[in-house]
């Protein structure tokens, strides 16, 4: 028998979450961000749940091929663009949309033969300073762009470095509009942040990534808690042994927990080889046979430990919820100072994926 940890992709929760950012959205065409393996959940296992989308972006060509092979034939969005000239002939092959950040990358369209032209996202640098054309060039990027034969529609991108906070956006969406009054270009500004908490970014289309998934973009699950975004992943395992300890045992390496009175413990089938984050410290919630518990000690490559006081029916082969349908990732994401994001996108390949 396998061992008894598998991660659960709720269909039914990511259709709601496509509707719910749909409404959020307004106007705007939606493209679901799938970059890094649909952020842990697996791009073939979160397809059916997102057929509803206008269209689908991520960051590799081969994530853009099995996207195709899956019988997607609507746009698909590279948001990094290309990173040789050589991936022009695939994105051509598969009608894909690349990102356009640098003046290389206008020359390598210009001088190669391609089937049709290929319409590109002119991404502008607006204070994120990861990708984008300078404030400054991008009006000669766009003039550039217009004037090549092998570049269809152009639409502009810029990607926002605070859309988390109140007043994040203010300044950049100040700049592009100062800076493309005149350009009369189709615009997607906003990530998942953006589409929930500033509507006047909404522009053409919004690119919204965790929220799918139904964690928040600011790490707090109380900031999406009333918007109907539902948990997507569970990642599930059991019990696989139960310990009784005395006052004053320790547990795993390092005996980093020390018992203050006997109680019983629980041992799951998940360490950090499964992409539960290793520095979670004692304490992290997790639940067990239905109940809310804390893990004790360090966590290790492959088991770790939890109190069995709050569920004290619970044995070998009780089934423990790491986070999900009743504990938001971003609870156990907290607990060990990271983000929703991380701990999704980290699920181990060892850890099999289910629909349900
Ligand atoms: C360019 C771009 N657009 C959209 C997204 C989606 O972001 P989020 O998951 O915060 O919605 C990302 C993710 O980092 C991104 O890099």
């Amino acid at each position: 028998m396998p061992r008894p940890i598998h991660a659960e992709i709720s269909l039914e929760a990511l259709k709601n979450n496509l509707s719910v950012m749909r409404k959020a959205a307004g106007q705007a065409k939606i493209w679901s961000v799938i970059k890094a393996n649909a952020y842990g959940h697996g791009i073939e296992h979160v397809y059916p749940g997102l057929q509803k989308t206008d269209g689908f972006a991520l960051l590799d060509l081969d994530e853009a091929v099995r996207l195709r092979e899956l019988g997607w034939q609507g746009p698909i969005l590279l948001l990094e663009g290309f990173f040789t000239p050589d991936d022009l002939a695939l994105i051509d092959r598969y009608a894909l949309t690349t990102a356009v950040h640098s003046f290389w990358q206008l020359a390598a369209i210009a001088d190669v033969r391609l089937q049709r032209p290929v319409n590109i996202y002119l991404k502008v640098n607006t204070g994120m300073n990861r990708l984008g054309f300078a404030p400054e060039r991008l009006h000669a990027a766009w003039l550039e762009a217009s004037a090549n034969p092998n570049i269809g529609e152009i639409t502009l991108m810029t990607h926002f470095a605070r859309a988390d906070e109140p007043s994040g956006i203010n300044e950049p969406m100040a700049l592009i509009n100062r800076l493309c009054h005149d350009m009369r270009l189709p615009r997607c500004l906003a990530n998942s942040a953006a589409t929930l908490w500033h509507p006047k970014a909404h522009a053409d289309w919004v690119r919204p990534g965790i929220v799918l998934y139904g964690a928040s973009p600011t790490g707090q699950h109380q900031d999406i808690a009333r918007t109907g975004l539902q948990p997507v992943m569970s990642l599930r395992s059991e019990l696989i042994a139960v310990q009784s300890l005395s006052a004053g045992s320790r547990v795993g390496y390092g005996g980093r927990y020390a018992a203050s009175r006997a109680h019983q413990i629980g041992i799951v089938a998940c360490g950090y080889a499964d992409g539960y984050p290793r520095h979670a410290p004692g304490g992290t919630p997790v639940i067990v046979d239905g109940r809310e518990t804390v893990t004790v000690g360090t966590v290790s490559m492959d088991m770790l430990a939890v109190d069995l006081s709050p569920c004290p029916a619970a044995r070998p082969g009780s089934p423990v919820e790491l986070w999900g349908s009743q504990l938001p990732v971003d609870r156990v994401a907290n607990a060990s100072q990271t983000l929703g994001y991380e701990l999704l996108s980290a699920l181990a390949p060892r850890v099999s994926i289910r629909t349900v």
